[in-house]
């Protein structure tokens, strides 16, 4: 028997304009229009465990009236579906989504085969086991850890009276995942990739309450000191640029993804202009001391999620006419690089991978990647971070490609970047830098002389 109930820690009050607000600590407060009092005697019942079907039979309203409400309850969040026996929970459902497919009626019949659903995921929540929908949020907590059985049990076809064989509690566990969408007719997982789907729903309000974790300290990271071997970069003339430069009308119409490049490559002096154009730090802004939640912050060409500026440019060079072969890294600070490695193998690698994804048209004379370092927009943004970075890698993208082709040179983003090649060529920890979006850049054959 699936079981409705109000969540433990609320409370009612009742508002001059008729509307009750259900409070509860740590979640927005939840206003329903209640003129005649009906409302509040469904809350009153929902204080103890109550079946949708009761609340239908012996409710103040229709029963479509009732669902609307138990809808509205239910993905506000303070209304837990659960199914229990004669030693308490055995399982416990949370809605978060206004989103989520709920079947209250759903009870698999003994010969029906059922599975689970694709988008299930068994995962650890803090200390609690749960499965939890990748498409719209919903969790369900497994009070007792012998349920994993039924979980694993349904990953296969299998009909619904065996899954009450599977685990003590197995056929009420079996109703409440059919109850959240999270079991469903066996069949071929189509459509999106769970971790896809997972990836949306988690950087989405509407879809999961995000979780931001307390900010603690989000200061840019200071320059670090320079060190002998950084290589200063030529400064381009702004003021020549700005009277020199193609339109922005031209640029944009012209650029094009460019795969075969020149025989002479690109000049140092022109990686520098490019690296100065859409990635030095313009500005650093100190954070304000009057507001705790401020930080410190620079601006660069490019906007970033909270001026985060998490991606930093690391550049794989095979071929750049006044720069010997080597990775390198940006120092938007200096407008310098440091260098990071100067092994052949490593760079043969990643130049290797960007040559076959641009269809071994040319290979690659420069490679740029563009690493995060996950931790800072973590703690300001918390689950929404991972897909900021992307948005912002893709912003850095399509400066450089704009960039590019207002310089004359060619350039073309790379969709495959190897995790492990970059930690391998770089030396950094894949956990707590790696790169994200690569693109490649190089002279415009035809413009050799
Ligand atoms: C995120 C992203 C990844 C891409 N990955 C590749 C790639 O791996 N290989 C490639 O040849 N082109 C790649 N491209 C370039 C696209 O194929 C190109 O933008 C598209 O065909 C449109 O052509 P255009 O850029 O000339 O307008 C990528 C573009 C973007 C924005």
């Amino acid at each position: 028997m699936i079981t409705l109930r109000l969540d433990d820690g609320l409370t009612t009050e009742t508002t001059t304009t008729a509307d009750l607000l259900i409070i509860g600590k740590g979640r927005d407060p939840v206003a329903l229009h209640d003129a005649d009092g009906s409302v509040a005697a469904v809350l009153e019942a929902l204080r103890r465990p109550t079946t949708w079907q009761q609340l239908r039979a012996h409710g103040p309203f229709a029963a479509g009236r009732i669902d609307a409400l138990i809808r509205r309850l239910l993905t506000a969040g303070v209304l837990i579906l659960g199914c229990a026996d004669e030693n308490g929970d055995l399982a416990t459902a949370r809605i978060r989504s206004r989103l989520a497919e709920l079947r209250p009626d759903a009870e698999p019949a003994d010969d029906q085969p059922v599975q689970l659903s694709p988008c299930a995921l068994l995962r650890r929540l803090d200390d609690r086991a749960v499965v939890e929908s990748a498409h719209d949020g919903t969790v369900v907590e497994l009070h007792r850890p012998e349920l994993a059985a039924v979980v694993a049990g349904l990953c296969a076809p299998i009909d619904a009276a065996a899954v009450a064989r599977l685990a003590p509690g197995g056929s009420q566990l079996l109703r409440l995942l059919a109850a959240v969408g999270l079991v469903t007719a066996p069949g071929p997982a189509a459509g999106r990739p769970t971790h896809a789907v997972w990836t949306h729903t988690r950087s989405r309000n509407g879809l999961v309450e995000l979780r931001t974790p307390a900010p603690g300290t989000l200061d840019e990271p200071p320059a670090g000191p320079a060190a002998d071997t950084d290589i200063a970069l030529p400064v381009p003339d702004q003021a020549a640029l700005r009277r020199t430069d193609p339109p922005l009308a031209e640029v944009m119409e012209t650029r094009r993804s460019v795969r075969r490049f020149g025989d002479k490559p690109l000049a140092v002096a022109q990686l520098g202009e490019l690296l100065h154009r859409v990635a030095r730090i313009q500005q650093r802004l100190p954070a304000d001391p009057a507001d705790e939640r401020s930080y410190s912050y620079t601006l660069r060409p490019a906007p970033s999620a909270g001026a985060m500026h998490e991606l930093d440019y690391y550049l794989t060079v095979r071929a750049c006419h006044g720069l010997a072969p080597g990775v390198y890294r940006y120092l938007p600070d200096r407008h310098a690089l440091a260098v990071v490695n100067r092994d052949t193998v490593p760079l043969v690698r990643l130049v290797n991978a960007a040559y076959l994804a641009i269809n071994r048209v040319s290979v690659p004379q420069v490679l740029i990647s563009l690493a995060a370092r996950f931790d800072r927009p973590t703690r300001k943004y918390g689950d929404l971070a991972y897909s900021l970075t992307l948005r912002n890698a893709g912003v850095a993208l399509q400066s450089v490609y704009l960039c590019a082709t207002a310089m004359g040179l060619g350039a073309c983003a790379v969709g495959s970047g190897d995790a492990a090649d970059f930690a391998e060529a770089s030396g950094l920890d894949p956990h707590e830098v790696s790169a994200v979006a690569e693109i490649v850049i190089g002279s415009l054959p035809g413009q050799d002389v």
